[in-house]
């Protein structure tokens, strides 16, 4: 196979581990790890998470980026990308399978009062709370029916949850009502108890979680972001908490990550954080897709999980 320069930027643990099985799938494949990357002439593609604005533009022989992700909001926020050349993103069913165990964990927690249960433990207290629903009885949102959106959906039906999705396009996907649009928004916000956001972060979904679409979610819902911490305004999430008409979060993404010590999220009674790991990128699961993007490439072949620039996912 003829050899290719790999630019490789993370700020995570595991470039050893991806360097490592890199070579072992695919010795032509020359990984560079910023920042010790040496001469940048001949890089022709570059595997990244959240790269310094204007690193990819440096790259004069550059043919495609790969988001070491999902998403791709992160390679975008770089306003000098260069836009001609194409950015693939990671679709791993270990990534995805991880995010809806990440999903239908928190969903189960709330659909069975898990943190009242924790307090009345705590307490030496034997109650039990009055008109739990079964889950036949409790509405599930999900925002965005792509890849995890969908997953999540079939690990929650045999629960029998009535479950809704969000998306841009209407979608058939059995057992979930389809809403769709801004249009299709508020109803679907107006029915569900407990609402999963799973949407790539882009111009159009910046911010849509705030206090409109709280005021839209039901009296005591509950909201779980695993998507992006873009999506949520975060003193109007505050405000929904405290005035009461949210009974709970749970939240793996944030504004600013790591989520700083002072910051309110971290001490607000009906706030549960983790720490941006609900899908974590397995270079061992994962690095298959780049070896074969990156064998396309080379093979003048169509390159695999292509984002729509202009979508933003
Ligand atoms: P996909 O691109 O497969 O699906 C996105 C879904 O969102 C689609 O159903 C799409 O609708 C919908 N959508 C996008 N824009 C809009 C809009 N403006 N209005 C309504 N619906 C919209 O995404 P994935 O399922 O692969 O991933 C979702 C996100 O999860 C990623 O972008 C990433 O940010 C996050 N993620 C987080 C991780 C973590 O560790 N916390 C790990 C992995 C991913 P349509 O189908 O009609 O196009
Ligand atoms: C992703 C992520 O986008 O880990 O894959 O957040």
């Amino acid at each position: 196979m003829t050899p290719l320069q790999l630019l490789f930027h993370s700020n995570a643990d595991s470039k050893a581990d991806w360097e490592k099985r890199l070579a072992a799938l695919d010795p032509s494949i020359e990984v560079r790890v910023w920042p010790d990357a040496g001469e940048l002439a001949a890089i022709e593609a570059a595997l990244v998470w959240k790269p310094p604005a204007g690193l990819l533009a440096k790259l004069p022989r550059l043919r495609l980026i790969l988001s070491l992700g999902m998403g791709v909001d992160h390679v975008f926020a770089d306003t000098l990308l260069p836009k001609h050349v194409p950015v693939a993103r990671l679709v791993v069913p270990d990534l995805v399978n991880r995010m809806s165990e990440y999903c239908a964990l928190a969903v189960l927690r709330y659909h069975r009062n898990a943190d009242a249960y924790d307090a009345f433990q705590r307490e030496r207290k034997w109650k039990g709370l009055p008109g739990e629903p079964a889950g036949a009885n409790r509405r599930v949102g999900i925002l965005g029916l792509g890849e995890i959106g969908r997953d999540l959906a079939g690990k929650l039906a045999p629960f029998g949850f009535k479950l809704a999705g969000w998306s841009r396009t209407p979608k058939q996907v059995p057992g979930v009502e389809s809403f769709h649009g801004r249009a299709g928004l508020a109803p679907f916000l107006a029915r569900s108890e407990i609402v999963v956001c799973l949407l790539p972060l882009t111009p159009e979904t910046e911010g849509i979680l705030n206090a409109d679409a709280f005021a839209a979610l039901p009296k005591g819902a509950v909201v779980i972001n695993a998507a992006r911490g873009g999506h949520v305004v975060e003193s109007d999430l505050v405000a929904a908490l405290d005035s009461g008409h949210l009974a709970a979060a749970q939240l793996d993404v944030f504004r600013q990550e790591p989520l700083p010590a002072d910051h309110r999220f971290w001490t607000h009674p009906k706030i549960r954080v983790t720490p941006h790991n609900a899908g974590v990128t397995d270079p061992m699961a994962a690095a298959d897709q780049i070896v074969e993007n990156l064998r396309r490439l080379r093979a003048g072949e169509p390159l695999l999980n292509i984002v729509d620039p202009v979508r933003g996912y």
